[in-house]
C-alpha cells in the first residue's frame, strides 16, 4: 500500500493520526507501518460508539444438561463410545492460548506460569498431564493444535520445545496463530504502540477455527480425519481434556457441540451460563441475566439457569465448516493498552484506557443446531487461573490441584 491509499483509508476510518511519525521512521519502518495499515480491518472500530446495541439478546428459555447421575448411569457406554472415537483418530485438542493474560500480570503467555511450590510445575505442564492421562487410558496420540498469538507465538514455541513437550509426542503437536485486531481509546482512535506500530491486541478466542483454516491446520484436521475437536483454555489447571465419557455422551445424544459446565455455586456466580435463545443453543453471560432469569426454576422446582460453562466444548468439526462463512459478533472489552503518549512516550496504563475488540467461542455455541450441556464437579475440573490472588486466582488454583492430588 502506498501513502497515498494509506491516508485515503484513515480518513474514512478518522484515523490520520497514526501517522504523526512517519517522517521520523526508517524506509523500512515506514514500509512495515504502510503494511499494517492496510491489512488492519478498520471497519468494526466504528462499533465503540454504539456498544449497547451490540448485545442486544433474543428470547432466552433454559436448555437441561446432562447432570452427574444421569452421567454416572450410563457412563460405562458413553466412555467406550468416547475411547473408540478417539482410537479411531478422530478426536483432536485445541490449547486457546492466544490470550494477553493481563489479570494475571506475568509478561510470559500464561502457559508459562510456574504453579510450584516445592517443585517446577508449569500451567502448560498441568494440560499436557491431563491430556496424557487419556493418551495412556487410549493408548492412542491425540493431535494438539496450541492458538497462539503475534504476541506470544515464539515464547510459547520455544518453551514448549525446550520442555520436550512435558513428554508428550513432538509430532502430534501443531502451533498456529491467530489473527490480530487494532487497540483503540474510549473515542474508537487506534492507539500506537511505537511509533511506527499500531497497538495491537489478539482478536479473542473466536477466531480459532478460522485461524486454523487460514493457517493450514485443517489441512492436519483432514489428513487426520479428525471429526471433533475439543477446544479448551489455558488456565483451566485441572479440566479433562478430551474427555472420553464427555465424548461418548456427545455423540451418544446426536449433538454437534458438547459443553462442559459447573453448577453454579450462586445464582450471582460470574460465569456464562447455558441456555436456549431464541431456540437455538446459547450463553447468557452473567451481566445479562436479570433479577427474572436468576430467580427462574424449572420443572423439578430447581434454579433454570444453574450450568455456567468453563470454555471447555467438544466441536464437530464439519458442522465448523458450514458455519465459517458466518460472522461472529463483536465484543468490545475494556483493557489496559500500553500506548505512546502525546510526548511519543510509552505509558503503561494502570487502569483500563481503551477498547480491544474481540470474537468470542461462546458465540460459536448459538451458530450450532444442537448442544449438550454436560455437567462435571466443580472442585475436580474447574480451577481457572485469572488472577494472582482471591478469586480464579494462582492462590484458589494451588488449594483445588492440591485437593486432588497433584504434589506441588
Ligand atoms: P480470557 O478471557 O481469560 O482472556 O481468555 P486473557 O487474555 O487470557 O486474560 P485477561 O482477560 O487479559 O486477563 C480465556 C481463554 O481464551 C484464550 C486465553 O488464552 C484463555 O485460554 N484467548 C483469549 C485466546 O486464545 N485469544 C484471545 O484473543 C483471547
Amino acid at each position: 500500500m502506498t501513502l497515498e491509499q494509506a491516508k485515503e483509508k484513515l480518513i474514512k476510518y478518522g484515523q490520520e493520526h497514526v501517522l504523526k511519525y512517519y517522517d521520523e521512521l526508517s524506509a523500512q519502518e515506514q514500509q512495515a507501518l504502510l503494511e499494517q495499515i492496510e491489512a488492519t480491518d478498520m471497519s468494526i472500530l466504528a462499533a465503540c460508539q454504539h456498544k449497547e446495541e451490540l448485545a442486544q439478546k433474543g428470547v432466552i428459555t433454559p436448555l437441561a444438561a446432562m447432570e452427574l447421575d444421569e452421567i454416572e448411569a450410563g457412563r460405562n457406554g458413553y466412555v467406550t463410545t468416547g475411547l473408540e472415537a478417539i482410537r479411531g483418530g478422530k478426536v483432536g485438542a485445541v490449547l486457546l492460548a492466544g490470550g494477553m493474560g493481563t489479570r494475571l500480570g506475568s509478561d510470559a503467555p500464561k502457559g508459562m506460569y510456574n504453579v510450584g511450590l516445592t517443585r517446577e510445575l508449569y500451567i502448560f505442564e498441568c494440560l499436557i498431564n491431563n491430556l496424557l492421562d487419556v493418551v495412556n487410558e487410549a493408548d492412542a496420540w491425540i493431535h494438539l493444535f496450541v492458538m497462539t498469538s503475534d504476541k506470544n507465538h515464539d515464547a510459547t514455541m520455544t518453551f514448549l520445545k525446550e520442555h520436550a513437550y512435558f513428554g508428550y509426542k513432538a509430532e502430534y503437536v501443531h502451533f498456529f496463530k491467530q489473527e490480530m485486531a487494532a487497540a483503540t481509546d474510549y473515542q474508537g482512535r487506534i492507539y500506537l504502540e511505537e511509533k511506527g506500530k499500531l497497538s495491537t491486541s489478539p482478536n479473542g478466542n473466536g477466531g480459532w477455527f478460522i485461524s486454523m483454516k487460514n493457517t493450514g491446520m485443517l489441512d492436519i484436521v483432514k489428513k487426520a480425519g479428525i471429526e471433533w475437536l475439543n477446544v479448551f483454555a489455558v488456565d483451566n489447571v485441572l479440566q479433562r481434556i478430551a474427555d472420553p465419557c464427555f465424548i461418548g455422551a456427545t455423540l451418544q445424544k446426536n449433538c454437534v457441540v458438547g459443553a462442559k459446565v459447573v453448577r453454579k455455586n450462586a445464582p450471582d456466580e460470574k460465569v456464562g451460563v447455558m441456555c436456549l435463545e431464541d431456540g437455538r443453543p446459547s450463553i447468557v453471560e452473567y451481566y445479562e441475566l436479570t433479577e427474572d432469569l436468576m430467580n427462574a426454576k424449572d420443572d423439578k422446582g430447581n434454579p433454570a439457569y444453574n450450568f455456567g460453562v468453563i470454555l471447555n466444548y467438544l466441536f464437530n468439526e464439519s458442522a465448523l465448516e458450514e458455519l465459517l462463512e458466518n460472522s461472529l459478533p463483536l465484543h468490545i472489552v475494556e483493557k489496559k493498552i500500553p500506548y505512546l503518549d502525546a510526548n511519543g512516550e510509552l505509558v503503561k496504563p494502570e487502569e483500563p484506557n481503551g477498547y480491544k475488540f474481540e470474537n468470542l467461542v461462546l458465540d460459536m455455541i448459538h451458530q450450532m443446531d444442537s448442544c449438550l450441556p454436560f455437567e462435571v464437579v466443580r472442585e475436580k475440573e474447574f480451577a481457572p487461573i485469572k488472577n494472582k490472588t482471591g478469586v480464579d486466582s494462582v492462590e484458589s488454583a494451588r488449594a483445588l490441584l492440591q485437593e486432588n492430588g497433584v504434589v506441588l
